[in-house]
């Protein structure tokens, strides 16, 4: 129907039809950036999962394939992730290339329906032509019995150089808990993290955990990824963030971090509310030596009862990851992978713009703001509110911006079309707490029909949410008490397919 394809992204990924939740599995081979997800293809509402795949020569555009695994019954495939395993140490290799190995939860819903404990465990499945076609490794598996936890999922394997081991994280209820192995195919428990750190307003899910180098130096640095729902930074689910040193058996927190953690309770790679269960791309070639991360761009709040009915969800922007280091302090910085450039068809270069109460920045027709990013400097800001209106012709907005006297960043969409089918959708602002008073604003927006990722200052600050306009926005303006000061500003329009 028309309605269908009305809030379809223009780029960022959807399944044809179906429902899509957690993205899984990400690995590059062979030319390929390899997207796996969380997939019931007969339904749009969560369901028997499979892993759903989709693959893209440059992380921008995709091509979804076949499906890659399929569970047994009521044997559900759930979140996991996938390694090359470049030098066969799991045997399961059968020719000249290198297998790739995927560990996912196993988890069994007749347990389940009969309150059982030992609902989840780890399985692998492997592919020997390079991520297209998957066999269970069914004489092994499990390669992680459940050891008595309800909650034991979503396990992330990486390649630990400095110990020459693998590494599998997983999230077991209110924690993390690290394994090790030589082959994929035994793992040994080394330990846990986190119980009592960060944000536990709910269960942990779907953790990452990789060695990642400070900004323009040599020293390395371990970061941990760790989803939960309920608890995220605007409500629902959400994702956070840990930064410290791992000795091949603990992960232990960096000092300074963890009086962020302590002061801001936690810590976030967005403050959207659209952008869960993310983790990073395993084998990206070591050239560009590049962390890059992928999330769902919903909300377990309410991404049954999106206004979509085909298909549902959709992935964020694929972005890059740094570690970044001022003074003391270590943060990670995202933003959107470069390759989103080449796309670029028509750009607006702007004036600087300056004055006083609401101003145009864009005007109605001049660019499609359902395939663009925007990027411009906000200057001299004062202890005022910056707001920042997208709108269309029948009087939808949706605005974002800076409110300066209470320092934070904020995307409020309650007006920015359809929201009666969740209370929880746009029942309140959503904010990114921003350190102290801003002197200076560096935005980059990308635009798509249905969402807004906004990377603040070099991507210090994220915030990714959906909406859904009954027409695109054609129109941005701003608005002040004080007045306002922009530059460099430069809107690119996209044509992405
Ligand atoms: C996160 C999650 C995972 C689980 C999967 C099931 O969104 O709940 O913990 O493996 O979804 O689809």
């Amino acid at each position: 129907s028309s309605e269908e394809q009305m809030y379809r992204p223009n780029f960022h990924f959807t399944p044809k039809k179906g429902w899509m939740n957690d993205p899984n599995g990400m690995f590059y081979a062979n030319g390929y950036y390899h997207l796996f997800y969380q997939y019931y293809p007969d339904g749009n509402k969560w369901g028997p999962m499979h892993w759903g795949h989709a693959t893209s020569k440059d992380l921008v555009k995709w091509e979804e394939q076949p499906i890659a695994i399929y569970p047994d019954n009521d044997k559900y495939i759930f979140s996991g992730s996938a390694v090359v395993d470049v030098n066969n140490t799991s045997g399961l290799g059968t020719g000249k290339m290198a297998p790739i190995v995927a560990i996912y939860t196993l988890h069994d819903m007749t347990k389940e329906k009969e309150n059982k404990i030992d609902v989840e465990q780890q399985d692998i499945a492997y592919s020997n032509d390079y991520g297209f076609t998957w066999q269970k490794f069914k004489e092994g598996n499990p390669v992680v019995k459940n050891p008595g936890i309800r909650d034991f999922r979503d396990p992330k394997a990486t390649w630990d150089e400095t110990h020459k081991q693998w590494i599998l994280v997983l999230a077991a209820q209110d924690r993390s808990q690290f394994y090790k192995s030589k082959d994929l195919k035994n793992w040994e428990y080394l330990s846990d993290f986190g119980k009592n750190i960060g944000a536990h307003g709910g269960v942990w899910e779907c953790p990452d955990f990789f060695q990642i180098k400070v900004k323009g130096t040599n020293e390395t640095k371990w970061v941990l990824i760790q989803s939960l729902n309920p608890g995220g930074a605007n409500g629902g689910s959400g994702t956070q963030y840990f930064i410290g040193d791992f000795d091949g058996k603990s992960f232990t927190l960096d000092a300074n971090f963890a009086k962020r953690v302590e002061q801001e309770k936690a810590v976030w790679i967005d403050y959207g509310k659209d952008n869960y269960a993310g983790v990073t791309w395993n084998n990206v070639p070591s050239a560009d030596g590049r962390r890059l991360f992928i999330g769902w761009m919903s909300n377990w709040d309410y991404a049954q009862d999106v206004p979509t009915f085909v298909w549902r969800s959709s992935t964020t922007i694929a972005r890059e990851i740094k570690l970044i280091k001022k003074g003391n302090d270590y943060s990670l910085i995202s933003n959107p992978v470069k390759e989103i450039n080449k796309y670029v068809s028509k750009t607006i270069k702007g004036k600087s713009l300056k004055g006083k109460g609401k101003l145009s920045i864009l005007e109605a027709g001049k660019l499609d703001l359902t395939q663009a990013i925007v990027n411009f400097n906000l200057k001299n800001i004062k202890q005022d509110t910056y707001t920042f209106i997208l709108s269309n012709a029948i009087g939808e907005s949706l605005t974002f911006g800076i409110n300066n006297s209470e320092h934070y960043l904020f995307v409020d969409r309650s007006k920015a079309g359809k929201n009666d089918f969740s209370e929880k959708f746009a029942s309140s602002i959503t904010k990114a707490i921003l350190d102290g008073n801003q002197k200076e604003g560096v935005f980059k927006i990308i635009l798509d029909k249905t969402s807004i990722e906004i990377f603040y200052n070099n991507g210090e600050k994220v915030i990714t949410e959906i909406f859904f306009t009954n027409q695109p926005f054609t129109s941005l303006s701003v608005s002040s008490n004080e007045g306002v000061e922009l530059s460099n500003l430069l809107i690119n329009q996209l044509n992405i397919n």
